[in-house]
């Protein structure tokens, strides 16, 4: 396929093992890029721990400017051993998840082929689910104060928000990826809360409803988010899309991230699906600055992203050609995912995916 448009895309790379997932992954791209006649561009950004030791920002001023020109963002990691946990968390994930309006957080929980889950008896035809995860409300808003800070009386709070604006176009997009996705044993949509005891979740118990009306070839499935955590060991094979709120969904797709085979396969988009929305992709495994510059880590999880981030600025083919050749390296040349244990370093990963493309 060949588009006019140039594919424009900010890589971050950040902190510990981030570049070296993140080098794969373009590499792929470039492989890619070539075969199906992508034009593209790419500029990296340093933003990361490093960063904000040298200078104490986590992002500088007018990088949501720069950012906002680009289609997407490929994210390798956050995280450094010298910066406190929570600063660049805040200051860098969940602020460009803020600014972006990335409402949707997307994590496709899929078992590829000779990938170990630690389900006993369960294999790809049965871990084949997504999540779809409210991205920008909930306990994540930062309401949130103290009183009384550290006497015998302290109090904290931390205040959930929902709103309808918020839980409805979460909603919707999770019905219309649901029909896109047209799973062959049966569209179902699952409304995960826990509208046995919060009172907020009604708002997204009554929203998710009158959407569903709007979606009759959709089943309108729900499940309290504790009995969710029991199905998704004993039978995955039940999901089909799964959309839920900020907090549980952050907690049920570290869940979905070791059924499916660990931190060095799952991925994940933040993604902001309106018009002009700039989306950004990463893998889920962290900066594991233990295994830095040791070529030992597993890129699969960021080539994963890669193919999300093609997938969703419009390029489906050649997303889908690269969760193939994902899958036919997984299936017949690594002997595991863990890193340092995958028969080849990262950079040989990142070649064998550029060859089976
Ligand atoms: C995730 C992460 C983040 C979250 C952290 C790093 C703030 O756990 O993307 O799931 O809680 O959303
Ligand atoms: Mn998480």
């Amino acid at each position: 396929m060949t588009t006019s448009k140039k594919l424009k895309i900010a890589v971050i790379p950040g902190d510990g093992t981030g570049p070296e997932v993140t080098t794969e992954a373009v590499k792929v791209l470039a492989a890619v890029a070539k075969l199906e006649g992508i034009d593209y561009e790419l500029k990296h950004f340093d933003y990361g721990g490093e960063r904000y030791l040298r200078s104490g920002e986590t992002l500088p001023e007018g990088a949501i400017d720069e950012l906002r020109r680009f289609d997407a963002i490929l994210l390798g990691a956050v995280g450094h051993p010298g910066v406190p946990p929570g600063i660049m968390e805040k200051g860098l994930l969940l602020e460009l998840r803020f600014k972006f309006d990335q409402y949707i957080n997307l994590r496709p929980v899929k078992l590829f082929p000779g990938v170990e889950t630690p389900l006993r008896d369960k294999g790809p035809a049965d871990i084949d689910f997504v999540v779809v995860r409210e991205n920008t409300e909930d306990l994540y808003c930062d309401v949130a104060g103290f009183f009384k800070k550290g006497t015998p009386d302290e109090v904290a709070t931390q205040t959930a928000i929902y709103t309808r604006k918020g839980c409805e176009r979460c909603i919707r997009w999770a019905f219309e990826y649901t029909r896109r996705r047209n799973n062959p044993k049966g569209k179902m949509l699952t409304l995960v809360a826990k509208t046995n005891v919060l009172r907020g979740h009604d708002l997204w118990w009554r929203t998710f409803q009158e959407v569903a009306r709007e979606y009759p070839d959709v089943k309108a499935d729900y499940n309290h988010v504790d009995a969710c955590c029991m199905w998704m060991v004993k039978n995955p094979e039940y999901y089909d899309v799964i959309v839920t709120t900020n907090m549980f969904g952050d907690i049920i797709t570290d869940l979905g991230g070791i059924l499916q085979g660990g931190m060095g396969v799952a991925a994940g988009g933040n993604i902001n699906p309106d018009p002009g929305g700039v989306s950004m992709f990463e893998p889920m495994g962290g900066s594991a600055p233990k295994y830095t510059g040791q070529n030992v880590i597993n890129p699969i999880a960021a080539i994963n992203a890669l193919s999300m981030l093609l997938d969703q600025t419009g390029y489906p083919k050649a997303a889908d050609r690269v969760m193939r050749a994902i899958q036919s390296v997984t299936g017949t040349k690594m002997k595991s995912q863990a890193a340092g244990k995958m028969g080849y370093g990262t950079r040989g990963v990142g070649d064998l995916v550029v060859q089976a493309l």
